[in-house]
């Protein structure tokens, strides 16, 4: 895609005076300020209205930014070689002279990190001077944006700017690993984790289970479309959208299909933004059908069913 560098420059003035702006990445939107910055900070929870003891992933444009932070490992290293910039998300320890806000923290001594890919992300990052705390750009506990116009949707004017960077290619959020001491997955995400496994030759524990409270976000409901939803339905009710994966011959205006073939990777791309469809045609509920519990399609299943929790 072609970079606007004046979409840029702008993004960059307000960012330097402690404004936030949302971001396009190859998860999903982002909502970004100065993480050094306890003013910038505070404007993001305000702004996003989420719960001060739910801490920010911070964005840096690579590992020599993060050094002045955080403390590395060699499962970092290993990782962040093999798939950074990318969609996988680090909990590090952070080091003594960390300028980083402990509005983002929530106050502890770790953090998550990550290197978005979107190269209007990077080119932004590589032009400031401190990295961008950023959750994804929707009100807390609904579904995350994945378009400009998904965040003008949540936040209409309350943003000064939305950078443009068309539709996210991923379209879920960044895998959550924590890296402190023996590697722990927090939550699924955009990469999947056979690969990672891959990588550090070695099992992960996944410990994504909501009544635990190592990732806040994780809890109860979220990614919600903001009416009910239901799982693995094969029969619908009267004035319900139906949900799909892959598209059928005999459809009806009230089916959505969120891949042509039942391709995983198109289905998570399109997975945000047709539940917002659905919710602006008026659909009082969603009835989804069974989705493939493999791949990506593990991902789309923990949001669904975190989303089926109204
Ligand atoms: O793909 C993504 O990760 C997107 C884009 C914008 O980068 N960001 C995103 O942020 O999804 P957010 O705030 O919606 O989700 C961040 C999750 C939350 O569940 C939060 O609890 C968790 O990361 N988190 C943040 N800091 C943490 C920490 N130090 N330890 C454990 N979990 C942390
Ligand atoms: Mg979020």
């Amino acid at each position: 895609m072609k970079i606007n560098l004046s979409n840029i420059k702008k993004a960059k003035k307000l960012l330097n005076k402690n404004e936030c702006v949302a971001i396009p990445t190859e998860t999903v939107y982002g909502l970004a300020g100065n993480a050094y910055s306890d003013l910038a900070c505070k404007k993001i929870y305000k702004l996003k209205k989420r719960p001060k003891n739910n801490p920010l992933i911070v964005h840096y444009y690579n590992a020599q930014d993060l050094k002045k932070d955080c403390n590395f490992n060699s499962n970092f290293f290993k990782l962040y070689k093999k798939f950074c910039p990318g969609p996988i998300t680090f909990v590090l320890n952070l080091n003594k002279n960390s300028q980083i806000s402990k509005i983002v923290t929530n106050k502890k001594n770790t953090i998550a990190v990550r290197f978005p890919k979107h190269p209007v992300a990077r080119n932004l990052l590589k032009n400031l001077k401190f990295p961008l705390a950023a959750p994804s750009a929707n009100l807390s506990s609904k579904v995350s944006a994945v378009r400009s116009a998904d965040v003008k949707e949540d936040f209409g004017k309350k943003i000064k700017f939305v950078l443009e960077g068309g539709k996210s290619s991923i379209g879920l959020e960044s895998t959550i690993i924590d890296l402190r001491n023996k590697p722990k997955i927090l939550r699924l995400g955009g990469m999947e984790i056979s690969i990672i496994r891959k990588v550090l030759n070695k099992k992960i524990t996944i410990d994504n289970n909501p009544s635990k409270i190592s990732t806040p976000g994780q809890l109860k409901l979220h990614y919600s479309p903001g009416i009910p939803l239901r799982l693995n339905v094969k029969k619908i009710k009267d004035n319900e959208a139906y949900l799909l994966i892959k598209k059928i011959k005999k459809t009806k205006p009230n089916y959505y299909f969120l891949s042509k073939k039942g391709d995983l990777k198109e289905a998570a791309k399109n997975l945000y933004s047709t539940l917002r469809k659905i919710k602006k045609n008026k659909y009082k509920s969603i009835a989804v059908a069974k989705i493939p519990n493999k791949g990506l399609g593990k991902t789309i299943n923990d949001r669904l069913i975190r989303a089926s929790k109204l």
